[in-house]
This record gives C-alpha cells, sequence and structure tokens, in this order.
C-alpha cells in the first residue's frame, strides 16, 4: 500500500492549517447515512471551502458516478448522469498548487470513472462528455479565498449552478446560472429572482468553517455575469452565451 502524504510542510500546517484528510476517515465521513443519501440524489449539492488537493471531492465523484451506473438505462443516459452528479460538486481552495492538483485529480476520476463504466453498456466514449466535465470542473472548483470570498484575481468568487430544465426529448437539458459566492451565503439573491429553496434544502456544506461575523476589509463591486443558453448537457463545452 502507498504511503498517503498529508503534509507538505511544516510552514503549511502552521500558516494555513494545511494537513489532508487520511483516505480512511474521508470514508468513514462519506459513508455517515445522512451523506450517503445526498450522494445519492445525483443533483444535491456538496461545497468544500477548503478543497485541499480534493480528497473528498474526489471520493465523492467516484461515488455519484457509481449512483449515475445504477441509475442509468443506457449510454446515453449514463453520459448524462455523470455529468449531472460531477456538476453538483464544488470547491474552494486558497493555494494555486493545490487547486491545480484538484483539477487534475476530479478531471483523471471524472475520465477513468466514465470510460470504465461505459462498458457495462457497450457504449462509445462521447469526446462531449469529457470535454463538458472539464469546462464543469473548471467552473465548479475555483482558487480563492472562502472568507474574503475573492478569488485569486480579487474579484468575487463566482459559482455556476447547472439547473437541470423539465425533459422533454431524449436528452436532459441544462441552464448555467452565475451568482457570487457572496449571494449564495446571503441566502440567495440574483437578477433574475431568488434560488428555489430545493436548492438551498440540498447545499451541503462539508466543512461549515466560516465564521460567519467575518466582513472583508473592502467593498467588493459587482461583476457582470455571463448569461448562458440552455442546453443539452453534452454542449456544456461549447460555452454559448446570450447575444448582449
Ligand atoms: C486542513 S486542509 C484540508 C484539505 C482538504 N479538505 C482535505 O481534507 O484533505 C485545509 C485546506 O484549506 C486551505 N485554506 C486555508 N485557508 C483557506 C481559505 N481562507 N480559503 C480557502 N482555502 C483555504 C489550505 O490551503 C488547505 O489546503
Amino acid at each position: 500500500m502507498t504511503e498517503e502524504k498529508l503534509i507538505k510542510s511544516d510552514e503549511r500546517v502552521k500558516n494555513l492549517g494545511e494537513v489532508f484528510t487520511p483516505k480512511r476517515i474521508v470514508d468513514f465521513m462519506l459513508d455517515q447515512p445522512e451523506i450517503t443519501a445526498k450522494i445519492n440524489e445525483l443533483s444535491a449539492t456538496f461545497l468544500e471551502p477548503s478543497a485541499g488537493e480534493g480528497a473528498f471531492l474526489v471520493e465523492l465523484l467516484h461515488r455519484k458516478i457509481a449512483v449515475a451506473l445504477e441509475v442509468s438505462q443506457n449510454a446515453d443516459e449514463f453520459g448524462d448522469n455523470c455529468l449531472i452528479g460531477l456538476s453538483s460538486l464544488y470547491g474552494i481552495e486558497l493555494m494555486e498548487d493545490n487547486i491545480e492538483m484538484l483539477v487534475m485529480k476530479m478531471s483523471a476520476a471524472f475520465n477513468m470513472d466514465y470510460q470504465e463504466d461505459l462498458k457495462k453498456f457497450s457504449g462509445q466514449v462521447d469526446d462531449k462528455v469529457i470535454r463538458s466535465a472539464m469546462v464543469i470542473i473548471q467552473a465548479n472548483m475555483v482558487n480563492g479565498n472562502a472568507l474574503t470570498k475573492l478569488d485569486g484575481d480579487g474579484n468575487p468568487i463566482i459559482f455556476s449552478e447547472w439547473k437541470l430544465l423539465k425533459k422533454k426529448g431524449k436528452r436532459q437539458k441544462v441552464q448555467r446560472l452565475e451568482y457570487t459566492f457572496q449571494e449564495i451565503i446571503d441566502g440567495v439573491e440574483k437578477s433574475s429572482g431568488k434560488i428555489t429553496p430545493e436548492v438551498q434544502e440540498e447545499q451541503l456544506d462539508l466543512f461549515n468553517f466560516l465564521d460567519e461575523t467575518y466582513q472583508p476589509e473592502k467593498e467588493v463591486k459587482p461583476v457582470p455575469k455571463v448569461q448562458y443558453v440552455p442546453c443539452k448537457l453534452t454542449d456544456i463545452y461549447k460555452k454559448e452565451t446570450k447575444e448582449a
């Protein structure tokens, strides 16, 4: 068995509290019945505001894809369900080297599980699934500070909601909507109204370490949000936006 590397340096432990969680603890926590119940709901969201290299998020992804396999009848449905499971996982991480590893590990886990489990349906790998997964991972794994709610460039952290639309044809469609992290925490305002109560109920914060009384030192300017057009899950990679 390979030894897990849980600490990068004493300095980082001191400055960032950076100690990664061992796999057995991750498994123990994710095996709790209330967490398992949420994993079994493919679109129930998880946010890890101190994601590190993804000890929790990568394992959550493996488990969501296992659920996708169970509930799918064919290769197309499996591709859609893998993307739904993936789009429910969000992370924030302060350190650039950690976020790079996080993105790499999420991508590798998705590609490996999707391609391996697809064999059950004797299906061809759909390149659009892989490309759309990469866009979702890039959007959902944010390099930023969960306390100031600013990203690495000093702009407000923005998350995408991947809202599933009522299914009409064979393929599931999605509306990508953007919110600042501040808006999500505030309970949740956006240009077109409020996030639905169902969405709020589904949110699960793995590490609710945020200090509610924390105030950023300077006023953060609102940032314009991108208006995406509704599309099939497998067309997310196109990132098509509405004309201004
Ligand atoms: C104790 S480690 C846990 C990492 C991961 N959750 C795990 O279980 O392996 C804490 C992580 O939070 C990050 N971190 C520290 N302060 C942060 C902040 N204000 N915003 C976002 N991430 C932060 C550190 O870089 C570190 O990767």
